[in-house]
C-alpha cells in the first residue's frame, strides 16, 4: 500500500520568493493532481498541517474544495497555521475527527498501515506541544495494535534540525514522545511538515521524515545567527511505501511547477 503526505498548504498566503509569485492554493491543486496521475494511486493522502496562512472560513473552505478533488481518502491534521474550531467545521463531516476530548487526533485502521494522527497545535504559540493527555491518549491507541505497522503523522518534528529560528519553534514533550515510540516497535515511522524542506533521521527506533511544502519551501540554513527566508526550491509529495515483510519505504516526489 501506498500512503502519501503532503504538507504545509498555507493557502492565502501570496509570496514572492526570489522574484516570482507564489499562489499557495494553486500549489495544492497542483499537488492533487500530481497525486491523482500517481500510478499506482496512493491509498490515502494525510495532511500535516498549516493548511492555511490566516485562519478563516474561506481558506479552509478553499482547503476543502482543492481536497475534495483527490481520487482517495485524505485525512487532515492541525499545524500551528490552524484553527481547530475552523478545521471540525470544514471537515468533521468526513467522520475521522475524534470529538471526545477537544483535540484532532484520531486512527485510521482501514489499511494494513494504521496511521496515527497526532494534533500538536498550541493554541497563540508557532511551537508544537505535546501535552500529558495527547500522550497518555497516544499510549493508549499504541498499546490497542501492538503488532500492526504503524505510521505516525504530526506537524511539529520531535527533534531540533539545526536550524535555529526552527528549533526555537520546536515540539514541547518530545521527550516523553520519544520514550513511547521508542517502546511501540510497530511505529516504522513518523511524517511531520513545519520546517518546509526535505529532512530524514532515525530518531527512538523509527524513521523520521520531514516533508517540503506544497507552496514554498525555506532555506537550509544552518548557521545559528542566521535568520531563515524563503527559497525558490520545488515543492513535493510523500510517499509511504508499505508491503508486509519489506521494510517502510519513503520516496520523495517532487511536484512540476
Ligand atoms: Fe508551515
Ligand atoms: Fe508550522
Amino acid at each position: 500500500m501506498l500512503i502519501a503526505q503532503i504538507t504545509d498548504l498555507h493557502v492565502g498566503d501570496r509570496p514572492k520568493v526570489d522574484g516570482r509569485d507564489i499562489d499557495t492554493l494553486e500549489g495544492l491543486r497542483r499537488a492533487v493532481a500530481h497525486l491523482n496521475a500517481l500510478v499506482p494511486r496512493p491509498d490515502a493522502v494525510v495532511v500535516t498541517g498549516d493548511l492555511v496562512a490566516e485562519e478563516t472560513l474561506a481558506n479552509y473552505q478553499a482547503v476543502a474544495a482543492a481536497l475534495g478533488e483527490l481520487s482517495m481518502p485524505g485525512y487532515v491534521i492541525p499545524g500551528n497555521h490552524d484553527d481547530r474550531g475552523l478545521i471540525r467545521e470544514v471537515f468533521g463531516g468526513d467522520g475521522y475527527l475524534a470529538r471526545e476530548d477537544g483535540f484532532l487526533h484520531y486512527t485510521v485502521e482501514d489499511f494494513d498501515l494504521r496511521l496515527v494522527a497526532l494534533d500538536t497545535h498550541d493554541p497563540g504559540k508557532e511551537g508544537g506541544l505535546l501535552c500529558q493527555g495527547r500522550l497518555d491518549w497516544l499510549d493508549a491507541r499504541l498499546a490497542e495494535a501492538r503488532d500492526k505497522p504503524t505510521l505516525i503523522a504530526m506537524h511539529h518534528p520531535p527533534f531540533d534540525t539545526g536550524i535555529a529560528d526552527f528549533d526555537i519553534i520546536g515540539l514541547s514533550g518530545r521527550d516523553a514522545f520519544g520514550e513511547i515510540v521508542a517502546r511501540n516497535t510497530q511505529v516504522q515511522a513518523i511524517a511531520c511538515g513545519h520546517v518546509h524542506r526535505d529532512i530524514a533521521l532515525s530518531w527512538c527506533g523509527a524513521l523520521v521524515a520531514v516533508t517540503p511544502s506544497t507552496g514554498y519551501q525555506y532555506a537550509l540554513e544552518l548557521d545559528p545567527n542566521a535568520a531563515t527566508r524563503k527559497v525558490a526550491e520545488p515543492p513535493a509529495v510523500r510517499l509511504f511505501l508499505w508491503s508486509p515483510g519489506n521494510a517502510l519505504t519513503s520516496h520523495m516526489s517532487y511536484v512540476a511547477t
